[in-house]
């Protein structure tokens, strides 16, 4: 099994330091930040947009930026997303009808396209689009905001998913922490996304991205 990948995700960060907070998490060793885009009516938060991936971008060049796009009709944002440097992009499957064209307008953006599920969409709905892109994000809460309870199903969807789609890489978001990591690591997740258990470990962002990997080093090669 390949290493598994930690994904800092900003949502959690203190905002008023977010270069700082971002470096943070780079020389703690993260793998990927992921920038929660938010627009207010896909999901009842509105958050960040092209200028804050840009920033991240900056504060974090040696890093992949992940932009999720929690949003209706991703295929608007994503070359503004793109341009701004998201090296790969979530596009959710139940956002747009026309789900073909946004994980097409992602690649001729010239970013990886991945497919995210949220906890009630059924693990059939990345069927007919699981050969055009690389990842699938496994909701573990409902989206929409942080330091939320994973949802304890979880781990069994991951293997329905596993097994539906052998070859993507399993992301999974929302509630992930030291309890939860070895949960969804056993179940076939292959990148971990972490906010609260990052950014509001009472030991600081250094130690919570060790006591997630140190959750799951029972996987490492
Ligand atoms: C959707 C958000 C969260 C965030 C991580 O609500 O996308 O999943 O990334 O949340 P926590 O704080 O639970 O790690």
């Amino acid at each position: 099994m390949s290493r598994i990948q930690v994904v800092a995700s900003i949502l959690a960060a203190d905002l008023t330091r977010l270069g700082e907070q971002v470096r943070e998490a780079a020389a703690a060793g993260v793998d990927r930040i992921q920038v929660d885009v938010m627009d207010g009516h896909f999901v009842p938060n509105l958050t960040f947009g092209p200028d804050v991936v840009a920033a991240v971008r900056r504060a974090a060049p040696n890093l992949p930026i992940e932009a999720h796009l929690m949003v209706e009709r991703p295929e608007v944002l994503v070359p503004a997303i793109a341009a701004a440097g998201a090296s790969h992009i979530l596009i959710q499957v139940e956002s747009t009808p026309s789900l073909y064209r946004a994980v097409i307008a992602v690649r001729e953006a010239g970013a990886e396209p991945g497919l995210a599920l949220n906890p009630g969409t059924p693990v059939e709905a990345l069927r007919e689009l699981a050969a055009h892109v690389s990842m699938v994000n496994v909701m573990t809460v409902e989206p929409g905001f942080g330091g939320q309870r994973f949802i304890p199903t979880s781990p069994e969807k991951l293997r329905r998913v596993r097994l539906l789609a052998p070859e993507l890489a399993i992301e999974v978001d929302g509630g992930i922490d030291a309890d939860t990591a070895p949960l969804v690591a056993e179940a076939g997740a292959t990148l971990l996304v972490a906010g609260t258990a990052i950014y509001r470990h009472p030991g600081g962002v250094e130690a919570g991205v060790r006591a997630l990997r140190r959750a799951v080093s029972f996987t490492a090669p």
